[in-house]
């Protein structure tokens, strides 16, 4: 007896003691506005501050990013904006990126039809049709109230002006220290042969140029002007598909974002050509029918039916789902609650089930090197954007004089089905690419709504690990009851269906934990990076909480 009463005593000790060295999350009445580089959240709070709304802050921090993110954010690549209106509708914007009008499906095959992957992720054979500027412009045009200008001043003035380096940039910057690089990339982007150092400034003259062109002439800029051009002869001076006319057929689509339930909660999140809301949703499917709470936080049981949720869900990632523009996608099928019903019950209360046991094969691994940002004003007006180059700085080469990287999202293709892309991983048929086609994606923007109020805006770059990172999530605030700083700081874990072994950041597990899940026939890896949860929530009384993910400490949550 003496025993437990120690052990409570010292339990409960040790989460008072956790909870005061927890740095509180950021509030505000007036608006939120969270993203990974904290000059991009000002611009945004600014915007907020001048009386825009969340779609015109939106633009402004998408732009902004694109100048202090560049790794990331982008205006020569593509992704996913969730839109809430305060009038309570819920919009989602596709500006995926489509592969050029001249691809062969076998052009980045060699002679011997085995893949050439260096063609799919570097140089202009691996860029894809951007979409961001398109998107930014439409949204501005149809849910803003400020003017292109007045959204993408911020950006200009930070590129022209420069900024200084920080220790969080470092890493990434000398990413770009490789043999060959772009000539146009290390003018920019290097001094004395060496990539800027934290202390350093980054002045990017020619992107100022090219965002000044697209805030006087508008997308006709990017689309069928002097940008376009340099792009198109740049691409068709190195071996790559870009024409005119991918340009002028490039279109974004709105439309209904997915939507399903957990424990009460209403999930609204991305649709296809993003298989994230689809495995978010049937990961949540299969873990309702769990009682997760009484298990304990972080028992094997618990992590058991989780990280089995997300195998089964990962498992039909790939072979099920393509550009819902080429082929049919069984989504209502994979989030309805009898399918995810039956795959529970099929998973064993204390085995894990073997990957190969399940009929589907074929799963994606990406980097950690996408973006994501939340958004909230006070009139009730929710954004939440993912968008990417895909790789870190995409395909690494900028065409001519226009400043800016171009996305590698070629990679996101199956190039060949069945066989191993640089991660190690393999992708299916309905993924294949085709001209005009958008790459299946794992970006998954997210809101969650209780009895019809906003509750949840969240996102995370990292590849496949974008979906389990926001399940993980979504389960410590709702079934642990985190606050949101919490549910965010927590280590991670992630399982994809392929390779059998489970990821786990540093800490996820403690040792006897390991040894029942073990037991059980897990094997575990550690990994690093993992992607950053940039997320707000809204609190009972209307007020906001922003959390901007410490494993990114350049980013910053920031009330206007
Ligand atoms: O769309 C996708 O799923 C990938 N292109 C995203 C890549 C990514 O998240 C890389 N790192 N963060």
């Amino acid at each position: 007896m003496l025993q437990f009463i120690y052990i409570f005593i010292t339990t409960f000790l040790f989460i008072k003691e956790a909870h005061a060295v927890y740095p509180l999350p950021v509030q505000s009445t007036r608006g939120m506005v969270v993203t990974e580089q904290h000059l991009a959240s000002k611009v945004g709070a600014s915007i907020l501050k001048q009386g825009g709304n969340a779609i015109d802050a939106a633009v402004a921090v998408g732009y902004a990013l694109a100048v202090t993110y560049p790794c990331c954010g982008n205006i020569g690549g593509g992704g996913f904006m969730l839109i809430h209106l305060a009038k309570g509708s819920n919009i989602f914007i596709n500006f995926r990126e489509k592969a050029p009008l001249q691809v062969k499906t076998d052009a980045f095959l060699d002679a011997s039809g085995n893949p050439l992957p260096q063609k799919s992720l570097s140089g202009f054979t691996a860029v894809a049709v951007p979409g961001t500027v398109l998107a930014m412009d439409q949204v501005l045009q149809k849910y803003g109230t400020m003017t292109r200008a007045q959204v993408i001043q911020p950006a200009i003035q930070l590129a022209k002006e420069g900024f200084i380096i920080t220790d969080s940039d470092k890493a990434r910057l000398n990413s770009l220290n490789v043999a060959n690089l772009d000539p146009n990339v290390r003018a920019i982007f290097f001094q004395h042969d060496k990539p800027l150092q934290p202390g350093d400034r980054l002045v990017q003259t020619q992107l100022a140029n090219t965002l000044t062109a697209i805030a006087k002439e508008g997308t006709a800029a990017f689309y069928k002007g002097a940008i376009m051009e340099a792009i198109v002869k740049a691409s068709q001076e190195n071996g790559g598909f870009l024409s005119r006319e991918d340009f002028a057929q490039y279109t974004i689509q709105e439309l209904p974002p997915l939507t399903c339930t957990y424990r009460g909660y209403q999930v609204v999140t991305a649709p296809p050509p993003s298989a994230g809301g689809i495995v978010l949703c049937e990961m949540l499917g299969i873990l309702e029918g769990y009682d997760l709470k009484p298990m304990g936080y972080r028992s094997a049981q618990s992590l058991h039916y989780i990280i089995e949720a997300m195998r089964y869900a990962f498992a039909d990632r790939n072979n099920k789902l393509g550009d819902p523009d080429f082929v049919k996608n069984p989504l209502l099928e994979l989030i309805s609650k009898y399918y995810t019903a039956t795959l529970r019950n099929t998973i064993q209360e204390f085995q894990k089930t073997p990957s190969a046991d399940l009929p589907l094969q074929n799963i994606l691994l990406e980097s950690t090197d996408t973006t994501h940002y939340s958004i909230a004003d006070k009139a009730g007006n929710l954004v939440a954007v993912t968008y990417t180059l895909n790789g870190l700085f995409g395909a690494k080469v900028i065409a001519g004089n226009t400043g800016f990287f171009l996305n590698n999202e070629i990679d996101d293709f199956t190039i060949k089905s069945g066989t191993v892309n640089q991660f190690g991983l393999k992708q299916g048929e309905k993924n294949i690419i085709r001209p005009g086609k958008r790459p299946l994606s794992s970006m998954t923007p997210t809101m969650l709504f209780y009895q019809g109020k906003p509750f949840l805006v969240l996102g995370s770059p990292g590849g496949p690990r974008i979906i389990t990172a926001i399940l993980q999530t979504i389960l410590h605030v709702i079934d642990y009851k985190m606050d949101l700083r919490m549910a965010i700081d927590e280590p991670r874990i992630h399982q994809q269906w392929w390779p059998e072994t489970v990821d786990m950041e540093a800490f996820a597990f403690s040792k006897d934990t390991l040894e029942k899940l073990a037991f059980m026939g897990y094997r575990f890896r550690l990994r690093a990076p993992w992607g950053r949860v940039e997320a707000i929530h809204i609190n009972e009384n209307g007020t906001f909480s922003g959390v901007n993910d410490d494993r990114e400490p350049g980013g910053l949550a920031i009330g206007p």
